[in-house]
């Protein structure tokens, strides 16, 4: 009697199943020599159905042979992808050495000027005062004519201002920020405003084009200078230790008056005189000054009513300071060695 070629026929069917079922929980390379070995090899599964062609009817043949003709390049074929990419998998592997220390990934630090920056703003806001933003890029209202800085005011020079058109320009310093902040709020008014300032200064250890700077400003009824100096000697010891001295000498800006210029005594030599401080035991830090009366006229602040006092900071400058860093430059050069030491 001939074998019945639907029963061959759902072998083949069930045959195939198992084999897949098979590649799918196959997981390394030697399992897979010993499928394709099971299944294709000589006395493989598959092989013994191919002795039933000679078995079946003549009208049976040609259909028998055709499905296991498919059935084998089938087979053939998972078993070839098989391979590859369980050796892909395999030679992966092999770099793989779970002993191996791990590579530590390079998370970069804080730049060092903005880890200054930080510490300046946690002093300020422990003081009590907020932080006020302005744009980088400024109008001249509030760069220099609401600063009482005239149109032919030094300053202004083409000389020292990036301007971009005749009304925009690059701020020159942080000062715009009391401008906005006042035209913002009312008094009592307590803020730093650090950021980003521009001047066209050529390149030298103590010059960049673009530097820091923190502003800061208090707004109320009956501030004096004294407050003004207060506020500095407590930041300065907060920044630079108890024995940190200030001292105040008189000078000129459109925008305070009176005003000065404040320095505090050298942080390396305790005033003695050094290098640092070229022999004068003090280092310059920057500008401040009771709020002149023509600047609250442009924020309708009334000027009998209240008195302000206003201050800026060069951050790379007290940066420099801090860590002794003889050249502005350092800061902007991403110099790796540089920038791992902070
Ligand atoms: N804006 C001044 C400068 O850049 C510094 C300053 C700020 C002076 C506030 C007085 C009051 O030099």
């Amino acid at each position: 009697m001939n074998p019945d070629i639907k029963e061959i026929l759902s072998q083949l069917e069930q045959l195939k199943q198992n084999f897949l079922d098979e590649i799918s929980n196959n997981l390394d390379a030697r399992n897979t020599e010993d499928i394709k070995v099971k299944y294709l090899g000589r006395k493989g599964k598959l092989s013994s159905f191919f002795s039933l062609l000679g078995k079946v009817t003549p009208e049976n043949k040609p259909l028998l042979g055709q499905e296991l003709n498919r059935l084998k390049n089938f087979l053939q074929s998972e078993v070839d992808n098989l391979s590859k990419s369980v050796t892909k998998k395999s030679k992966k592997d092999d770099f793989f050495d779970i002993s191996l220390p791990g590579v530590p990934a390079e998370i970069g630090t804080k730049h060092p000027l903005y880890q200054v920056l930080d510490e300046i703003k946690s002093i300020f806001t422990s003081l009590g005062f907020t932080t006020e933003t302005g744009p980088e890029l400024e109008t001249d209202f509030y760069n220099f004519e609401a600063l009482n800085i005239p149109k032919d005011h030094p300053s202004r020079d083409l000389q020292d201002t990036f301007y971009i058109t005749d009304e925009l320009v690059l701020r020159t310093h942080t000062s715009p920020v009391q401008i906005r902040t006042m035209k913002k709020m009312k008094p009592p008014i307590r803020m730093i405003a650090p950021g980003k300032c521009y001047r066209k200064d050529s390149i030298d250890a103590t010059h960049f084009p673009v530097f820091h700077q923190v502003e800061g400003l208090c707004v109320d009824v009956g501030v004096t200078f004294a407050d003004l100096k207060g506020i500095i000697w407590a930041f300065a010891k907060r920044l630079f230790g108890e024995d940190v001295k200030i001292r105040f000498r008189p000078s000129f800006f459109p925008f305070t008056e009176p005003s000065a210029e404040y320095d505090f005594s050298c942080v390396k030599c305790n005033g003695k005189g050094c290098n640092i401080c070229k022999g004068t035991g003090w280092l310059e830090i920057s500008g401040a000054g009771m709020v002149d009366p023509a600047v609250f006229k442009y924020v309708d602040y009334d000027s009998d009513k209240y008195t302000g006092y206003a201050f800026g900071m060069g951050v790379e400058r007290i940066a420099m300071l801090k860590y002794q860093v003889a050249d502005i430059r350092d800061f902007y050069e991403n110099d790796l060695r540089f920038l791992k030491q902070f």
